[in-house]
């Protein structure tokens, strides 16, 4: 039993990194332009660190920009420095990082506004989040079938929980944050999946912090 749920799991995430890699090169292309040289970006719920790997990778990448990464589990075989935390008291003073990057994190997180929040005090200038947005036929479906088949594989417990984009209006007042650039469509992965799984589906926000 364990071995076929194992093999199934390998399954997924062969058919997944495809998928993957379209969604990696799209975030980096939108991440990238908003990184100054010597930027350090601390990406939360790095995962594997795949997205800080790869934006260290781009050519366009400004120089001597860093990307570390916070996960309340650190996972074997991580691309990047990857501290590990309790999950809700980020271990960095206030302002310690440029830019954080939160990339389909929210919506895994039962108290998404203390994270938000801690992001917020950790935050010098940036705060970018990748999500998803309930938008059109079959959202909340569409959605968590994806979310479902992304995370099954690497045992990552998904809430299916999502945003409208009133939410994440209201979410970013709460917070005081001022958009900078809010993408409410994106061509996240190849085209047939972009059609069913991407498009308005999916929502990037890159936002200033507010200081008092
Ligand atoms: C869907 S994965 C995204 C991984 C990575 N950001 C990416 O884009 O490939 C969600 C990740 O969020 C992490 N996560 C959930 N709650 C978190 C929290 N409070 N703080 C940091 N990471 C968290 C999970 O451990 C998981 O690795």
């Amino acid at each position: 039993m364990v071995r076929k749920h194992g093999l199934v799991s390998a399954i997924m995430r062969r058919v997944h990194a495809p998928i993957y890699a379209s969604r990696l090169r799209e975030l980096v292309r939108r991440i990238v332009p908003h990184l100054h040289a010597g930027d350090r970006v601390l990406d939360v719920g790095c995962g594997f660190g795949a997205l800080g790997r790869a934006i260290m990778d781009s050519d366009a990448c400004p120089r001597d920009c860093i990307v570390v990464g916070l996960e309340p589990v650190k996972r074997e075989g991580s691309l990047i420095q990857v501290e590990t935390y309790d999950g809700r008291t980020m271990p960095y003073d206030d302002r310690t990082f440029d830019v954080i990057i939160l990339a389909d994190v929210l919506h895994h997180e039962e108290d998404p506004h203390r994270l938000l929040a801690e992001s917020a005090r950790v935050a010098k200038r940036l705060l970018i989040i990748k999500d998803h947005k309930l938008d059109g036929p079959w959202a909340q479906q569409r959605i968590a079938l994806i979310d479902w088949a992304a995370n099954a594989p690497y045992n990552v417990p998904c809430l299916y929980r999502y945003n409208t984009l009133q939410q994440w209006d209201e979410w970013h007042q709460r917070h005081h944050f001022v958009i900078e650039r809010e993408l409410r469509t994106m061509k996240l992965y190849p085209p047939i999946v972009n059609l069913l799984f991407g498009g308005r589906l999916q929502y990037m926000a890159v936002l200033r912090v507010a200081r008092g």
